[in-house]
């Protein structure tokens, strides 16, 4: 599979390490997990496992026993991700998803969160790759956003242009996916995928004050991906600075409405047969 974006991902930058390890929730991502089916004893893949927190707090629902491999093209991340998480049943490879992963072995779980927003082309594409490496009877698990950014009350009329703006632009030329969310269920109904679950809940819903890390979250999120998108942001005479400026105006007033949905998805891989 060929994904000409595949390695420019949209929020690259010197805080992206940083920014992973300080919006990752561990009761959450414990949530998700076991209500996709997480044993003790499998053998699971992580795939854009970041700087590695995820693959660790995902490492912890399989033991006693199991084995967990994170996966990530970043080279930074891997290094950081191996520094700090790697011991001898959790193991962190660069690679690429949207390449063959044959020779990383097959897996009874398959965790895939917030990566396929990245790759709006080639999401299909990638969970069919990774179905090849799921041992029949496997479980995968797909997570993303859905109206991604897209949900504020009561932000001033320009700013909602812009972020509409914004939005398009990266989903036009940076092969990012603000709907990412609402396609996952017919990725694993295309691919014969049995026992399939959905669940749909508010994944920021901010009203009020905000903690630091939401804070950073964000104000780097509009930064990174506003200022990588190209996007004049012409409904600002000032651009892209005026932009930003509204926008942390909007974002740091406890009056402001922010919600963003998150869709999760799981199915079993048939036990006779390759899905797909
Ligand atoms: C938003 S982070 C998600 C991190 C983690 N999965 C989580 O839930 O917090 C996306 C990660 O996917 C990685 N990534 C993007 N495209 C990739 C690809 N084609 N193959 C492997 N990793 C990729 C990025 O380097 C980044 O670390």
């Amino acid at each position: 599979m060929t994904d000409m974006f595949a390695y420019n991902y949209l929020m690259e930058s010197d805080q992206e390490t940083l920014r992973l390890k300080l919006k990752t929730d561990r009761a959450t991502l414990e949530k998700q997990a076991k209500w996709a089916g997480i044993k003790p004893g499998m053998r699971v893949a992580d795939i854009g496992c970041g700087a590695g927190k995820t693959t660790f707090y995902l490492k912890k629902l399989i033991e006693p026993g199991g084995e967990i491999v994170g996966i990530d093209n970043s080279k930074i991340r891997i290094k950081d991700a191996n520094h700090n998480f790697k011991s001898d049943s959790i193991h962190f490879l660069c690679k690429n998803a949207c390449n063959s992963l044959d020779d990383i072995g097959e897996f009874d779980f398959i965790w895939v969160r917030f990566l396929l927003e990245y790759h709006r082309l080639t999401s299909f594409e990638i969970v069919r790759n990774l179905t090849k490496i799921l041992k029949p009877g496997g479980i995968i698990c797909l997570i993303d956003l859905d109206h991604n950014c897209l949900n504020h009350f009561e932000a001033p009329e320009a700013l909602i242009r812009s972020l509409a703006g914004l939005m398009n632009e990266l989903e036009t030329n940076k092969n990012f996916d603000p709907y990412a969310g609402r396609k996952l269920y017919s990725y694993l109904y295309d691919l014969n995928f049995e026992n399939i679950d959905v669940d749909l809940y508010a994944h920021h819903l901010f009203y009020g004050e905000l903690n630091q890390s939401n804070i950073f979250n964000w104000i780097t999120k509009a930064e990174v991906a506003a200022k990588q998108s190209g996007y004049d942001f012409n409904e600002f005479k000032g651009g892209f600075n005026e932009f930003y400026e509204v926008f942390k105006e909007f974002f740091l007033n406890p009056r402001r409405f922010t919600y963003t949905p998150v869709i999760t998805c799981r199915g079993r891989k048939s036990l006779n047969g390759s899905p797909g």
